[in-house]
């Protein structure tokens, strides 16, 4: 498809995902690449909501290692059960962090990162890695942005 993304004017974020989510299928469709994808991911979901920071984790031995993504320069490596990335890894779900602050090993790779939500991607069972984004705002995420983000994990599961 051509590189060009369609952005919704809608305020709502439900709207916005509503027509990013599509996209995102066509884009990645015959591109075999994890890392190319994963990386227009990051870009067409800061592009179309404006996180602070989006990015992948991927699962690598006994570490999740960064991997694409949009936003200030961000740790490396997070071992398993650290951090909120290495807790969704660890415990293999979805976890809404309304205030950083609040989280117990929350690792602050920004002082500027209020409230974060992480998705796991699974293959046979296995977490191969997370979805990571923060926001500048406390309480910036809730269920419209798992149900939605959880569409996008589905459509990288489908490419590794
Ligand atoms: N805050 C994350 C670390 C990654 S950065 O936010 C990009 C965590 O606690 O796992």
């Amino acid at each position: 498809m051509a590189e060009t993304l369609i952005l919704s004017t809608a305020t709502d974020k439900a709207s916005r995902y509503q027509v990013l989510v599509p996209q995102i299928e066509a884009l990645t469709t015959g591109e075999p690449d994890l890392i190319a994808n994963l990386a227009n991911i990051a870009a067409a979901l800061k592009q179309t909501m404006n996180f602070f920071w989006v990015g992948f984790y991927l699962v690598k031995k006994d570490a999740l290692v960064l991997g694409p993504f949009q936003g200030p320069i961000a740790c490396t490596r997070i071992v398993k059960g650290r951090g909120v990335c290495g807790a969704s890894w660890k415990e293999k779900k979805v976890i809404i962090v309304p205030n950083v602050d609040e989280f117990p090993g929350h690792i602050a790779c920004s002082s500027d990162s209020k409230s974060e939500i992480v998705l796991p991607a699974f293959k046979n069972d296995e977490v191969t890695l997370v979805l990571d984004v923060d926001s500048d705002k406390l309480n910036d995420f809730d269920e419209t942005d798992a149900l939605y983000l959880k569409q996008v994990m589905t459509l990288i599961e489908r490419l590794s």
